[in-house]
């Protein structure tokens, strides 16, 4: 038996302003897409922004259902959006900001779990890391550089 490491890096920033202008902007166009989130069951907006390739940026929100398990996450809706109106154009980076009408969102919101999954397939297919800025509505941002930072051991196409 071995024990190893798993290691994560990621950079905080303590502000918006410190963020590289382009993120900037796109953390801009994430607040106006949260803003836009229909979310009236857990009150919980997320807005994401994402850059591509050919500079198209692609905006998403969470989007839920009386059926609850029908609703879907920001991130998923936003890559699918691009998946289908760009495809096999590369994502460069994704900003995820979430806020909540319950209590004030100070802490980073990273993607759940399936939208990690999710992502991770782009990420493999255009073998580029993508970069993920990620923040509540206020406070910290984090970033990392790629997703599959994020989820070690994932699972992919090479299983099947
Ligand atoms: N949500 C996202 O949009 N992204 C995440 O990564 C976490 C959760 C949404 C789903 C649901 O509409 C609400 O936030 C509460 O879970």
């Amino acid at each position: 038996m071995k024990k190893i490491d798993v290691v994560a890096s990621a950079t905080i920033f303590e502000s918006v302003s410190e963020l590289p202008s382009n993120v900037q902007e796109l953390m801009e166009k994430a607040i106006e897409a949260r803003k836009k989130a229909y979310a009236p069951y857990s009150k919980f907006n997320v807005g994401v922004a994402l850059l591509l390739e050919n500079n198209e940026i692609v905006l998403g929100n969470n989007q839920e259902n009386a059926a609850y398990p029908s609703g879907m996450c920001a991130e998923r809706v936003a890559i699918w959006k691009a998946g289908s109106d760009y495809p096999g154009v590369k994502v460069k980076q994704l900003v995820i900001t979430a806020s909540s009408s319950n209590s004030k969102v100070d802490k980073p919101v990273g993607p759940c779990g399936a939208c990690r999954q999710t992502l991770s397939e782009y990420e493999i297919n255009q073998k580029e890391p993508i970069e993920i800025y990620f923040m509540g509505e206020v406070g910290n941002i984090v970033k990392t550089d790629s997703l599959l930072s994020l989820l070690p051991f994932s699972f992919d196409r090479s299983y099947l």
